[in-house]
């Protein structure tokens, strides 16, 4: 039994250094992104910081969301966190960046779902919606689950990436 923990433990670290996120928010997410940040870090993750590097009160989530978006499109980190006020408009702005399927996330059912079907790469979580001990589950969630190959899942996700080169 040890070293059956000991394998399950091995595989985990071995998928966390394998897997980085990438995280962005304003002035209404900063606070959580610190924490969240720091929980990421804790946990052996490589995370890499798009802003805002300080609280600024009247920034734009736009500045930090979409260069985070691209970067997860571009795949140079495997995943997005991106976090403003309610998380609404991060969400919105992600969504913009082709190849980015976002969503505004505030249950640990579609933390998971919405990789598991959907492909979800960049999770929205509110700052001022969503306390940090959720907003820390919803995150391992999203970084544990797998997109599950599926005849139906990628036919919808075909149908999805048409609008995006205009063939809908
Ligand atoms: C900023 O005040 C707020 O509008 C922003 O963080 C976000 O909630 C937008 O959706």
């Amino acid at each position: 039994m040890e070293s059956v923990n000991n394998m399950e433990n091995n595989s985990a670290d071995h998928r966390r250094e394998e897997m980085s996120i990438g995280i962005a928010a304003d002035h209404g997410g900063f606070e959580l992104k610190g924490q969240l940040m720091a929980a990421l870090t804790f946990a052996g993750y490589l995370v890499k910081d798009f802003g805002a590097h300080e609280l600024i009160a009247n920034d734009d989530y736009p500045d930090y969301v979409v260069p985070l978006a691209r970067s997860v499109s571009r795949g140079e980190i495997t995943r997005g966190l991106a976090i403003c006020g309610s998380g609404v408009g991060a969400c919105v702005a992600a969504n913009k960046v082709p190849g980015v399927r976002a969503a505004l996330i505030s249950d640990t059912f579609s933390a998971h779902q919405g990789v598991e079907d959907d492909d979800m790469n960049v999770m929205c979580v509110g700052g001022r919606v969503t306390g940090s001990a959720l907003a820390w589950e919803l995150v391992q969630t999203f970084m544990n689950a797998d997109f599950k190959v599926n005849e139906r899942f990628t036919r919808r996700l075909a149908k999805v990436a048409a609008l995006e080169k205009g063939l809908e």
